[in-house]
């Protein structure tokens, strides 16, 4: 038997090194090496005929020719959305994102919707798991082929039986290479398998769809160059416990990265969710105290998201603040904010904030709703429900401008809403509108307008 070779790569980069060293001296990065059992061959696996191995030829940009062709909708419109019109012929796309979030689901219905020849192959479930999964959905697309493989030789052996139009590998850490001989999920194989589907999708223009797995802190498993090797990379993420899914995108190629799907898992897959601000909202019949709504925006797409709050009086020594989908840091801040320029004694009370839906917020824009629902909740009196809010809250008390305070005013106005408050320094086209616009520039000003 051959003698084992083992190499020491760096996660980060992919950097290889013949033994360990504590620091990368291509990346700089401290404590990414490890060591990885390796065995070269000679082969590589992808190999076209010679009809696609033309010698490439440099050509001015005006004289390469662009078709509508090029790129595949896949008639998911929050995935085409994402992906800035659908799949581009010969890209390859990762997708990551937690266990149990809905990948497998997701690119089943896509690959069950699609109307062209799709090879579904998975080193995680079985055929028939497969096909159980399919029965629960309602898409049926019987041009969409399943195989359980985890050898990119096998798969390669398949693909040129088959010739799919569509080719999605789940995931890209069960695959393994004959031509290494570390285990499956090891940076050494996802880096070479990676590399010969990319090669296999450029040369045969055929898109690639790798599912990935993520690590405990969010970050996509494997080396980090595989996020540079890809063309798209999406991330699926939402709240395990919730029915809402967020697709965004981390790196696109061929679009923007700032748009962003939503949908919602139901006991027959995934839903598009094309009004995502209709289910964020809860219906009630009455204004309840202590429930503020703001115009946020994520990425590009504005949705307007409920904040709740509860403010009572402490019942142990030390009052508790907790927050559900809102920095509990910011939360901490705002609430000095009220004690200290707003003179609200909040003190000696319990604050508890959430964010419905399960949804987690970043957007500076929804501090006013924080305020308003904290105040709405201590004054115990109501905020009307066609009021909402967008604009940051400052140290100093102030109310901050925002970014695209048109969009937002649009979309509030779009639901039916009747009054919003933004800042006064907040630059916007004075059009008419059903909508009033109320500017403010400190608490007090939001405070004496809601609740006099
Ligand atoms: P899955 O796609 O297997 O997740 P991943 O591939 O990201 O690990 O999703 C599995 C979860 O989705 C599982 O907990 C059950 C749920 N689910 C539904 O609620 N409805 C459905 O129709 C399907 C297929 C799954
Ligand atoms: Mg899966």
């Amino acid at each position: 038997m051959a003698k084992t070779k083992t190499t020491f790569f760096c996660q980060n980069c992919g950097s290889q090194y013949a033994k360990w060293i504590g620091k990368c001296t291509s990346c700089n990065e401290w404590n990414t090496i490890v060591e990885e059992v390796i065995q070269k061959e000679e082969k590589r696996t992808w190999k076209q005929t010679s009809s696609v191995k033309k010698t490439s030829k440099a050509l001015k940009i005006s004289e390469i020719e662009l078709n509508a062709e090029d790129r595949i909708a896949t008639k998911n419109n929050e995935l085409d959305r994402v992906l800035g019109g659908g799949l581009v012929k010969g890209s390859v796309l990762l997708l990551g994102g937690e266990p149990g979030i809905g990948k497998s689901t997701l690119i089943l219905q896509v690959a069950l919707s699609i109307a062209k020849k799709v090879l579904y192959v998975s080193g995680e479930e079985s055929q028939s798991q497969i096909k159980m999964r399919a029965e629960r959905l309602a898409n049926k697309n019987n041009d969409c082929l399943i195989l359980t493989e985890t050898k990119t030789q096998n798969i390669f052996r398949n693909i040129e039986e088959i010739q799919p139009e569509i080719v999605v590998i789940d995931s890209i850490q069960t695959l393994h290479t004959d031509t290494i001989d570390a285990s499956p999920g090891s940076i050494s194989q996802i880096r070479e398998t990676t590399a010969e589907l990319i090669k296999f999708a450029k040369e045969t223009s055929t898109p690639v769809i790798l599912i990935g797995h993520i690590t405990k802190d969010g970050h996509i498993a494997g080396p980090k160059i595989l996020e540079h090797m890809v063309d798209v990379v999406l991330q699926f993420e939402g709240d395990r416990n919730h029915t809402y899914r967020i697709l965004r995108t981390q790196k696109n190629r061929f679009g923007s990265t700032s748009e962003l799907g939503i949908y919602e898992m139901q006991s027959v897959g995934l839903r598009e969710v094309e009004n995502p601000s209709e289910i964020l909202i809860s219906q009630k019949d009455e204004s309840l105290s202590g429930t503020a709504i703001s115009a946020t925006l994520e990425g590009i797409r504005p949705l307007m998201i409920e904040v709740q709050a509860l403010v009572s009086t402490a019942v142990y020594g030390t009052p508790q603040r907790s927050a559900t989908g809102y920095n509990i840091k910011r939360l901490n801040m705002l609430l000095a904010v009220l004690e200290k320029r707003a003179g609200f004694r909040l003190g000696a009370k319990d604050v508890f904030l959430n964010i419905t839906g399960g949804i987690k917020v970043d957007d500076p824009a929804i501090d006013l709703a924080v305020v308003a629902a904290i105040l709405s909740s201590n004054e115990d009196e109501a905020i009307p429900q066609e009021f909402c809010f967008a604009a940051e809250v400052g140290l100093a008390g102030e109310i901050r401008p925002i970014n695209r305070v048109d969009q937002r005013i649009l979309e509030a106005e779009k639901l039916g809403f009747k009054k919003i408050f933004v800042s006064k320094f907040n630059k916007f086209s004075k059009k008419k509108s059903a909508i009033d616009v109320v500017l403010v520039s400190k608490i007090e000003d939001v405070f004496s307008n809601l609740f006099t």
